[in-house]
């Protein structure tokens, strides 16, 4: 029997597999442990199961020396400092696949709401500010038809390409930096799909902004900090992007002043993009299948890319 510790609850049944064989210790509060309460929690922990809220940095594998694997609740790996656990033999696993097609829904919804002024409308008719329909009120950007590029065309790029097959429109994907300029010139909606990883922080910069339509709508559901956020106010700001919508900032939560908010035609929403009841509950089989691979000396079937 190993010590395990899971650092937030989880949906789903999956936990119950651990509990039957590991000694199982869940922090239950609502927001994430601080750096120091999860060092102190992990101090004799042999498998972690995290989220990606949680650090796992050399300070925590410092203070948790037992630690063999740990198991994070996302199919991101950028809160992990993979070498540093390659280093010290601590076996890293994430849960692929289980949220793609949910995260590329919700990609999709963003493309939609934002073109089509979603939010906006709403707000404007519970608000009693919607006076009659106009032949030039709330007028958006064709989906059907537009030119979607895609930036990282990995498994969720792919999901969000199926979807807008049904929206005939025209998908460019771009695997390499080199491609990005030409593409940004091309697209109406610019969705990004890319891990984050030192080459790709702020790969949505002032630069790559100046090469978008002044209509491009942004889609944010991989990592904020893709997106430089300061270039992306001042291209809302000036008009040089027509819109963006963000399921994901740097940081999260964005501090209720953040000068991004203030950007128009911006839609921020609170990380969701694998919120559905059942792609949370497979995550957390597919973290807790990882966790018992490594517990057990096996490989762990979900290792995170390094
Ligand atoms: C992930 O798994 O990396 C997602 O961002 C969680 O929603």
């Amino acid at each position: 029997m190993s010590r395990v510790l899971i650092t937030r609850k989880l949906p789903g049944a999956a936990l119950e597999r651990l509990h039957a064989l590991h000694s199982v210790d869940v922090w239950d509060g609502v927001l994430p442990p601080e750096p120091t309460v999860l060092r102190e929690r992990a101090a004799r922990a042999e498998g972690l199961l995290t989220m990606l809220t949680d650090r796992v940095d050399a300070a925590l594998l410092d203070a948790a020396p037992r630690l063999r694997v740990v198991a994070n609740y996302a199919v991101g790996s950028d809160n992990v400092d993979l070498e540093e656990c390659a280093q010290r033999g601590v076996a890293v696993g994430v849960t692929p696949d289980a949220l793609t097609e949910a995260t590329a829904d919700l990609a999709f919804a963003l493309i939609l709401a934002a073109a089509r002024n979603l939010i906006a409308g709403h707000e404007a008719v519970r608000d009693g500010n919607w006076r009659t329909w106009e032949p030039q009120g709330w007028l958006g950007h064709d989906v059907h038809g537009a030119t979607l590029a895609l930036i990282g065309a990995g498994r969720i790029g792919e999901a969000v390409a199926r979807r807008a097959q049904g929206f005939s429109m025209e998908v460019l994907r771009v695997g390499r930096r080199d491609d990005l300029h030409a593409a940004l010139e091309q697209a109406d909606f610019i969705s990004l799909h890319c891990p984050l990883t030192p080459q790709t922080r702020h790969l949505i910069d002032a630069a790559a902004l100046r090469h978008a339509k002044p209509s491009a709508i942004l889609v944010n559901t991989a990592r904020g900090a893709v997106v430089d956020q300061h270039a992306l106010k001042d291209a809302l700001d000036d008009g040089r992007l027509a819109a963006a919508a963000l399921d994901v900032t740097d940081p999260e939560p964005l501090p209720p002043g953040d000068p991004l908010l203030s950007a128009p035609n911006l839609l921020v929403l609170p990380h969701v993009g694998s919120a559905t009841h059942s792609a949370r509950a497979r995550m957390a089989e597919l973290a807790v299948d990882n966790l018992l691979a490594g517990l057990d000396g096996r490989p762990l079937p979900h290792l995170a890319r390094h």
